[in-house]
């Protein structure tokens, strides 16, 4: 099968270029700017045209969740207009979409995990975009698209909690954060091979919730990453949310369900803990 991976280069992007670089029954064609640009049509025209994707795994995104709320415009186009434009041409050519999405699509404000059928009720300018970027890709798509949502990714590239914990400890003899943020922390390397699992799998259209189990804090989430490089977790210290505000408000409760899987007979991901001790190698050693 011919794949094409759009924002390839990011974290989930170099993730699945890995894991499709040596399969020998698939041949991997990458796209991130400013060779492919998923907001221009003309450029996704000669990238179908040229290649014929089987397959376009969407990891291209406006990832700026607070500089979103002031520059919605932008981030729709990317967002929104850009999976509607893939979804177009793979509708045109009978290739498969999966669409990327995020927790963000909901208000965060729940009490148990979010279904995959929940209903979805952003509130804030990124989740706006993300969520009209799965409908777009939903309508346009009804029986070959995958929505998978993710959240609190981490990976040795880019930008990421993980990583600014570790930079940020060096400078600091304590760092504060917030304990009234609960969510799930995912390894993007965990979320490629679970993507290419359910491609091999699954053929159906669908929304997948596509994060690490268990729950846990921002907080936790930091001390677990000071004890996995050795430093005294107790170097974190709690905070809230209201002594630490962001142009775009937070979710507090921002957990995804997996009842999912079990309908295309596959396991949720691993333990976020697990997920995170084995990643770390790979991340201190891009960490300059
Ligand atoms: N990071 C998270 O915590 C998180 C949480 C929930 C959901 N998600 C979703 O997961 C997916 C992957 O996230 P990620 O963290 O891997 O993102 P990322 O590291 O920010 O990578 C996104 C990539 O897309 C590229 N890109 C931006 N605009 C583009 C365009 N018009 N055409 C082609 N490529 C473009 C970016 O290039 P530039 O760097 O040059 O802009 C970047 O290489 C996204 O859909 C995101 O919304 C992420």
């Amino acid at each position: 099968m011919k794949i094409l991976v759009t924002g390839s280069n990011g974290q989930l992007g170099t993730e699945l270029v890995n894991r499709y670089f040596d399969r020998s029954n698939d041949e991997l064609f990458v796209g991130d700017l400013p060779d492919i640009d998923i907001t221009s049509e003309l450029s996704i025209a000669s990238t179908f045209a040229s290649i014929a994707p089987d397959v376009v795994i969407n990891c291209a995104a406006w990832t700026a969740v607070d500089a979103a709320e002031e520059k919605e415009s932008s981030a729709f186009t990317v967002n929104a207009e850009g999976p509607a434009i893939l979804a177009t041409y793979c509708a045109r050519t009978g290739a498969r979409l999966v669409q990327i999405s995020t927790d963000y699509v909901f208000g965060g404000d729940a009490s148990e995990p979010y279904r995959e059928d929940s209903q979805p009720g952003p509130i804030t300018a990124y989740g706006r975009t993300k969520l009209a970027g799965e409908n777009f890709v939903r309508e346009l798509l009804p029986d070959n698209h995958l929505v998978i949502r993710t959240a609190w990714l981490y990976s040795p590239t880019g930008h990421n909690f993980v990583k600014t914990i570790i930079k940020a400890q060096r400078d600091r003899e304590t760092l504060s954060v917030v304990t009234d943020q609960i969510g799930q922390p995912t390894s993007a390397s965990d979320l490629a091979d679970q993507i290419v699992t359910l491609l091999d799998t699954y053929s159906g259209p669908g929304i997948f919730h596509g994060t690490n189990s268990g729950v846990t804090s921002w907080f936790e989430f930091a001390r677990a990453i000071m004890s996995e490089i050795g430093e005294d977790p107790e170097r974190i210290l709690p905070t809230d949310s209201s002594s630490y505000v962001q142009l775009a408000p937070r979710p507090a409760y921002s957990v995804l369900g997996h009842q999912g899987w079990a309908a295309v007979g596959m396991e949720p991901m691993r333990d976020w803990r697990i997920a995170l001790h084995e990643a770390m190698p790979e991340i201190m050693l891009a960490i300059e």
